[in-house]
Formats: C-alpha cells, structure tokens, sequence
C-alpha cells in the first residue's frame, strides 16, 4: 500500500488500518534507524513554524536528516512574505515548487488545508491553532499502543485545557475511532467545545454522557468529570444507568491520564486567564497515589508549565519523555510513506468504530462566512480567493460546519434561490428555525448569518424572518457557536 502524495491535515486522514501499518514502520525504523539514511535521499523537506516549537520541528528535522533527505525551513512569519500580506495559498504554491513535501504550523485553523490545497506537495499539519495536532496524536496512540499492545477499550482521561489544546481536538477523535472510553476532566471554563462533542456523538457510535452543572458531575474519590465518552465495545446501557455506576465502572481503574497545559495563547477573555490562575487542576504523587491510578500511564503532548509536577519525572508510569523521543521515527515513517519512499501492508484486522457520513456541502460565494474569529478562510488575506465552505451536518436545527476549521454553528437565517421568477420583491429571507427549513429544497437553499447580511444581498424580512429570535434585530451578530 501506498500513502504516496496524500497529505495529513486531520487524523481523519489516516485510517486504522494505515495507522497501524504506519506504526509498524515507525517499530522498524527504531530498529534500524543506521540504515535509513538513504531512504529520502535527494528530497527536501519545506519546514514552516509560525508559532514556538521544540518537539514538533525538531523531531521533523531530525527525521529527515536521518532517512537522508534535505531541510529547508523559516520560523518567523515576519521573516517571510506574508508578513508583505502574501496568502497562505500564494506561499504555498511557491514553497511546493522548492520542496517535495512541506510541515506547517501555524496559528490560524484551517491554515494547513489551505497549503495542502494549493502546495501541490504532499503537506503535514504540525499544528494550526487550536483546531488539530495529528502527528501529535500519532506519537500519542503509538506510545500507548507500545505501553499496552492495544487501544480498544482502555479509559483514557483528558485532563487540563481541553477547549484550546489541539492535541486534545485530535486525539479524541482517533481514541473514539479505536475503541476507547474517554473520561473528560477539564480545567473549570476549559471544556471540550460543542462541536467537538457534537461530532463525537454523532460519527463515533458511541454513547456520550454529559454533566452540564458541577453538582451533576461525577463525584467522589475520582476526580469530577464533564463528560464521558463511552466506547460502543463497552456495555450499551452503561450511559443509561445512574452515574454511581459508572463511578464504580471508573474504580477499576484508569489506563492513561493524557495531561495538558493551559493554551493561554489563545484564551480569548481575561476571564478564562484568572479563572486559570485558581483552578487548573495539577497531576502530582498525591493525586497518583489514588488506587484508581495505580496503573495510569501518564502523558503530556509537552511544553509542561505548572500543571504536571517534576516530581513524577522518576516513575515509571510518566511516559511524556518517551512519547517525544517517539516523534522521530513516527514521523520518519510518516515522511517516507508520502514521500513514497516506502511502502507498506495493511493489516488485515483494525477495528474502526467511526461512522462517515456523507453530509451534504453548502457553497456559495455570498452569504455565511464562518463565525470563528480563528478561521484561516476569514483572514483578510485568504477570504480574497477562499470559497467559504460547509458541510450540513443537521437540517433541524440548522447546523454547519466550517471545513477549513471544522467549526460547528447555527446560521440564523435562510432563503431560497428560488424565487418566483426572480422578483425583487419576493426575494425573502427567513429565520433559519422557521418552517421554511423544511420546504426550501438543499440545492436552492441561501443562508445568511444576519439580517445585515441578507438585506445587503437584496432580501427582504418574511413574517418568518423575526417571530423565532423574538423580533430583534441582530444587524452584525454572528451565528450562535455550539
Ligand atoms: N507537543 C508539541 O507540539 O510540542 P512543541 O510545541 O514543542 O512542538
């Protein structure tokens, strides 16, 4: 099998199957690593981190070096034209015209699609704001897979920043994928966004359970919990019954507590910054003396600040040097299966308990941009060619995801394109929650985030346009985040 010219911008595009084998090179590699060096000869690897990096670029580096091939790289977006106001896509195309394969990070989310849109290159998502980490994620699933030969059905807690980390944002998604139990501990204000959540629940197969208010969570000698995603492997009716159950479930014990540091970087409100200073909770001897860790593997994507104590740096259940120093042969396994330098078998087996749904797209050049301020396809240098696109991920309520950040939102209002025999005056918008959801066909369907917007575009308010938002007018609001 080859992974020759693909790009990995989310861990969506691995499958198990590909990941497997990808860890099965990444374990011959170790093995050999002397003889490696003339598997990239003659190849240039485009290294790009606009945002601080030890791990991620050096252990990129050092993996190319050691399977042969050549760096380039710039650190400093103010040392590169973009700081001229060059796209991202403009400096994709030329940096793919020097390099055979390109590593981005970036603060913008959606920034390392654009590149591998354009780039023309295979391109490796080294991080793009708070949206995904998926070589992270690899490193993380190879080291627990090494710890304990499997991920099915293992609990694994989150802990920590779990709204703004990236690594976070990914691992979920590939933990429910292989058959995991995902126990969620945020930092108070921290938690996993809605449309993380939400896709969880709906192409994962499991069973999530959420404890909305503090005094709904899961007390008790365990730390409290926000949510638990519950593996389909696991007994169906465990999400159904009481919380003491799952409470007793949990004593069991925990296989990995995967800790992460507060991304102040990206905190949007001063607020989240104080609250932080009080409540991040911090993972040291007392709290692993607790029975339910006696076995708990601990790991952390590292930078570590305050919140995972030196003292553990000797047991041997912390994993978080290991899981770093495994950065280079899994990405040098990585870089030689897109650059095609190397070939492997699928396994035969991989469990995958991921669900693709087949959501319809919405494209349109004017209308609902996406809401999040982060989002590389609203920055003003990429909206000049970017075609804002989303999938419908739901019809009631109306429901979009952005597919550069993966943003889940509610757009407010809609309309059809068609209009009787395309009279201005019957040109309507109305309230996304309106019935009018049900009788616009999707191929006819217009949606607009404000009445602003819709107006400026030369449609009139409906009767229906105001009666669902209590007839306020939200000239310039954005759509409601979930
Ligand atoms: N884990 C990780 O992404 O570390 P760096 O920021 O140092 O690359």
């Amino acid at each position: 099998m080859t992974l020759a010219n693909r790009s990995l911008v989310t861990i969506d595009d691995l499958s198990n199957r590909e990941i497997e084998a990808l860890f099965s090179l990444a374990d011959e590699m170790s093995e050999s690593m002397s003889e490696q060096s003339n598997v990239c000869q003659g190849k240039i690897l485009a290294s790009l981190f606009f945002e601080p990096s030890t791990r991620t670029r050096l252990s990129f580096e050092t993996a190319m070096h050691r399977l042969g091939g050549r760096v380039i790289s710039a650190v400093d977006i103010g040392a590169t034209s973009l700081a001229k106001g060059e796209s991202i896509a403009d400096m994709a195309r030329v940096v793919g015209s020097y390099a055979d394969i390109i590593v981005i990070r970036h603060p913008w989310e959606g920034a390392a699609k654009i590149v591998a849109d354009y780039a023309g290159v295979p391109v490796i998502n080294a991080g793009d704001g708070g949206h995904q980490h998926p070589t992270q994620t690899l490193c993380d699933l190879y080291t627990i897979k090494k710890e304990r030969q499997t991920i099915k059905g293992l609990r694994i807690a989150l802990w920590g920043d779990l709204k703004y980390g990236r690594t976070i944002h990914s691992l979920i998604f590939a933990l429910a994928r292989f058959g995991a139990t995902v126990l969620f501990h945020p930092a108070p204000g921290l938690e996993v966004p809605n449309h993380v959540i939400e896709k969880l629940a709906t192409e994962y197969g499991g069973e999530l359970k959420r404890y909305q208010a503090p005094d709904q969570a899961v007390k008790g000698e365990l730390f409290p919990l926000d949510a638990i995603y519950i593996t389909p492997i696991s007994p169906h009716q465990l999400a159904m019954i009481p919380d003491i159950s799952i409470q007793v479930e949990l004593k069991t014990g925990v296989d990995a507590l995967y800790v992460t540091r507060p991304q102040k970087e990206r905190f949007a409100t001063a607020e989240e910054e104080q609250d932080l200073n009080k409540h991040y909770p911090v993972v040291d001897k007392k709290l692993l003396k607790q029975k339910e860790f006696k076995k708990t593997l601990v790991l952390h994507p590292l930078p570590r600040v305050d919140e995972l104590a030196y003292e553990l740096d000797a047991d041997p259940r912390s994993m978080y040097f290991k899981q770093a120093a495994r950065g280079v042969p899994i990405r040098m396994a990585l870089i030689a299966l897109l650059l095609g330098s190397k070939e492997v078998s699928l396994p035969k087996e991989a469990d995958s308990f991921a669900q693709k749904i087949d959501y319809l797209p919405y494209t349109r050049d004017y209308g609902v941009r996406c809401p999040n301020p982060r989002c590389a396809s609203v920055q003003e240098t990429e909206s000049k060619y970017i075609k804002p696109e989303f999938k419908i991920v739901r019809r009631e309520p109306l429901t979009l995801r952005c597919i550069y950040c993966e943003h889940g939102f509610e757009p407010r209002y809609i309309a059809s394109s068609d209009w009787h025999e395309g009279r201005l005056d019957t040109k309507k918008y109305h309230s996304a929650d309106s019935h009018w959801i049900k009788k616009i066909k999707p191929e006819n369907l217009i949606i607009f985030n404000s009445e602003s917007e819709a107006e400026a575009h030369g449609f009139k308010p409906s009767s229906y346009a105001k009666k669902h938002h209590g007839g306020n007018d939200d000239k310039g609001k954005r759509g409601k985040k979930r």
